[in-house]
């Protein structure tokens, strides 16, 4: 296996897009494609003040160190949720995340839940569902709202999350398995900024979690390498498995499904982005002002409420 641009010895053979590249020209590659993807969807300039989500995994880590190479003006955001029982894992990620700030000196931000909302998400969950459920749905909502209130609190024009193709294609499939068109509709990679929203961006979302895991090792990232021991058995896990039988049997199934979808959206099969739609979301939480459509206490301070 040979690199197409130079001749040397390949590292990675992509079959999805028959390419296969050296170290050099695949450290070269994966950037020119993120770049062509934030272009290409609209996603942020270079003037833009970005709010990246780093967990210490392999994705957030390796797309700060992208758009840092790029020269996008970017500060890191990591909460700390204290999933800590037994494996430290909000610990070792939070130290992930903090030495990669350093060595690269780029400034961080960390949140505790603990601290900041008096609760872990064991904690959360525990008392809400008495650990009967999954923590996974009320950690997605708090990360998500306490990620907007950071953005809106510090003025950041868009935040971005490492997700990647896998992701994106093992929720579609979900999602479509269900026809749930409320969610299909949030599916596309940027959603505008609405008042009380701010933008969000996923710049990998056409990245394999192969072709991000690769970029990591080869750049001697050190990341976090656990999963969250609560999405060991996750519905989203499964759907990927499957996708990866699909993808053994025939190279870029993933990346056809994901993009043919987008063109559905294009062609306005679903309304777009309806999460950040003002007409389903008028008014405001009365406790920490992001919109609801509840007409009360928005979902978040919802969980509070019922201590
Ligand atoms: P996940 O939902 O764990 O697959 O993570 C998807 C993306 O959400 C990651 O690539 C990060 O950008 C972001 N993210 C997940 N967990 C955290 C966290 N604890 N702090 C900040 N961002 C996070
Ligand atoms: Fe939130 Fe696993 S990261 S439950
Ligand atoms: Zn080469
Ligand atoms: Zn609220």
């Amino acid at each position: 296996m040979r690199c197409r641009k130079c001749g040397e010895k390949a590292v990675i053979n992509m079959r999805q897009h028959r390419l296969s590249l050296c170290a050099e020209h695949y450290l070269e590659w994966i950037p020119q494609q993120v770049q062509r993807h934030i272009e290409k969807y609209e996603m942020f300039s270079f003037d833009d003040k970005i709010l990246v989500a780093v967990s210490g995994g392999k994705d957030s880590l390796a797309l700060w160190n992208i758009l840092n190479g790029l020269g996008y003006k970017t500060e890191g955001v990591y909460i700390d949720l204290g999933i800590d029982e037994g494996i430290d894992y909000s610990r070792n990620s939070r130290l992930t995340v903090e030495s990669f700030a350093e060595n690269n000196q780029l400034p961080i931000h960390l949140i505790n839940m603990q601290k900041k909302h008096g609760e872990t998400i064991p904690e959360i969950n525990q008392r809400t569902h008495r650990g009967r459920r999954n923590p996974c749905s009320v950690c997605g909502l708090v990360k998500r709202h306490v990620l907007n209130q950071f953005s809106l609190d510090g003025s950041f024009d868009v935040i971005v999350t490492g997700h990647n193709l896998d992701d994106e294609a093992a929720i579609l499939l979900a999602n479509t398995l269900d026809w749930s068109l409320e969610f299909l509709s949030r599916g596309y990679p940027v959603l505008p900024a609405k008042p009380g929203f701010t933008r969000k961006a996923k710049p990998f979302c056409r990245i394999y979690e192969r072709e991000s895991a690769a970029y990591t090792i080869l750049r001697k990232i050190n990341f976090i390498n656990s999963e969250c021991p609560f999405s060991i058995d996750s519905k989203q896990i499964y759907y990927k498995e499957i996708l990866n039988q699909w993808e053994d049997d025939k190279p870029g199934t993933k990346l056809r499904f994901y993009l043919h979808y987008l063109k559905t959206l294009d062609q306005g099969a679903f309304p777009r982005g309806q999460e950040n739609d003002q007409e389903l979301i008028d008014q405001q939480c009365p406790n920490c002002g992001q919109p609801t459509n509840t007409g009360g206490l928005c979902a978040f301070c919802q969980i509070f409420e019922v201590k």
